[in-house]
Order: structure tokens, then C-alpha cells, then sequence
């Protein structure tokens, strides 16, 4: 049972994962990046999330984005390793909802029989740490960056089905959000 309202972006949603990352200040950014990218190159990467096959869960609050986990296959298919990146804006930080996302991410990337997901943040960055730890990740430190290898078990009807559960109250809340914004437009 999950405290927060997680769920995943459809691709027709990408343009709140977009202005969720446009919000982040450059601090986060830089967290998030390992660099403070300009707005320019926001608009670029969120754009492009599609193409790179990415999976994105979010955060979603009165039908904003406030926090996001991109699960990022690589290589080439059948893909069995991917990249888990994380979001969380001011104000919505220390509340455990990038531990749920990183759960959500895991489980996803389980179900996908994705063996490896890479994680990588700078060494300053204590929480993302302490999240990756809790799902022990077995973590090495290269000068200022940490680099984080996580390995998910193999998927189980039971597994699935949690996803599938889950895949179907967010498309409930999707469709309410949806509704919220085609009210406020109005
Ligand atoms: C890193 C980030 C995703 C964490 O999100 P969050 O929702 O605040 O995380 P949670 O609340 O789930 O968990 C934070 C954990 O860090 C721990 N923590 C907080 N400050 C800490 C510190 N100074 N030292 C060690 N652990 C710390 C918290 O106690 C918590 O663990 P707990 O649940 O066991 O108590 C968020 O801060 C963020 O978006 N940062 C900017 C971007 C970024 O750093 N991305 C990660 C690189 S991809």
C-alpha cells in the first residue's frame, strides 16, 4: 500500500513531467543532472523521454507533477539494464516520496526482467544515498560522484499483478487530473 499518489505518465502527459522539471531551482538540477542545465536543455531532454523509451512515474498533486523517477532502458532490446534518475520539488521533499518512487522504479523495471538498474548522484547527495541504501544497492564512490547498482528480482505472477493494480488506479487518476485541467483551461 503506497502513502502517495504515484502513478505512471502516459505519453501524452510528458509536458507535466516537463514543466515539473522546469520548476526544479539549480540546486536540484544540478543534483539531478550533475550539472545546472539551462532551461533550453530541460525542454530538449523532457521532449525527448519518449524516444529514449523511458518509463516515468509520478508524483501528481492537484494535477501538477511534483516529483518523478525515470527508469531509462539501455542498450539495445530485449533491454535488461536501465538507468533510474529522481525529481522531488521543494516543498514536497522529506516525505518519503522518492523512496516510493524508487520502489515503484524497481518493481517496474522487475517486471520488464530488467536485471540491472544503474543509479549515479554526487556524493554530496546524502539522501539519494540513503534511498539507495534502503534497497541495497550496492553503491561505489568514484571521487565526488556515487555510482549505484541495484539488481530486482525476477518477476512473479504476484509481482504483475501489483503493477497491473496499481496501472489501473492510475489510470483512474489520470483521467481525473485530465478532467482538472480541461476545467481549468476552460
Ligand atoms: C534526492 C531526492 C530525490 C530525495 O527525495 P525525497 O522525497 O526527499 O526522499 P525521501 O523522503 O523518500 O527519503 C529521503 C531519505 O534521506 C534521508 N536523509 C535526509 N537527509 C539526510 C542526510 N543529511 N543524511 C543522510 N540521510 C538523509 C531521510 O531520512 C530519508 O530516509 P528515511 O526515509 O529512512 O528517513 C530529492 O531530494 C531530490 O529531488 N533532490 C534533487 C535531485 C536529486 O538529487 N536527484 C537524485 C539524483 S538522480
Amino acid at each position: 500500500m503506497t502513502k502517495h499518489n504515484i502513478r505512471k505518465l502516459w505519453p501524452a502527459e510528458l509536458g507535466l513531467y516537463r514543466e515539473h522539471m522546469l520548476r526544479l531551482d539549480q540546486d536540484a538540477r544540478r543534483l539531478r543532472f550533475g550539472r545546472a542545465p539551462s532551461d533550453e536543455f530541460i525542454e530538449t531532454y523532457a521532449d525527448g523521454v519518449n524516444d529514449l523509451k523511458s518509463l516515468v512515474f509520478a508524483y501528481v498533486d492537484d494535477g501538477v507533477v511534483r516529483a518523478a523517477a525515470e527508469l531509462r532502458p539501455l542498450g539495445s532490446a530485449p533491454y535488461r539494464q536501465a538507468e533510474a534518475a529522481f525529481s522531488v520539488e521543494q516543498g514536497y521533499r522529506d516525505e518519503g516520496i522518492g523512496t516510493e518512487l524508487m520502489a515503484r522504479t524497481i518493481q517496474a523495471a522487475r517486471n520488464r526482467a530488467i536485471t540491472r538498474i544503474y543509479l549515479n548522484c554526487l556524493l554530496e547527495n546524502k539522501k539519494m544515498r540513503a534511498i539507495a541504501k534502503k534497497f541495497d544497492a550496492v553503491l561505489r564512490i568514484d571521487h565526488d560522484e556515487v555510482f549505484g547498482e541495484l539488481a530486482p528480482a525476477t518477476p512473479t505472477c504476484f509481482s504483475i499483478w501489483h503493477e497491473m493494480i496499481e496501472a489501473e488506479t492510475g489510470f483512474v487518476t489520470a483521467v481525473l487530473d485530465l478532467q482538472k485541467r480541461l476545467l481549468r483551461a476552460a
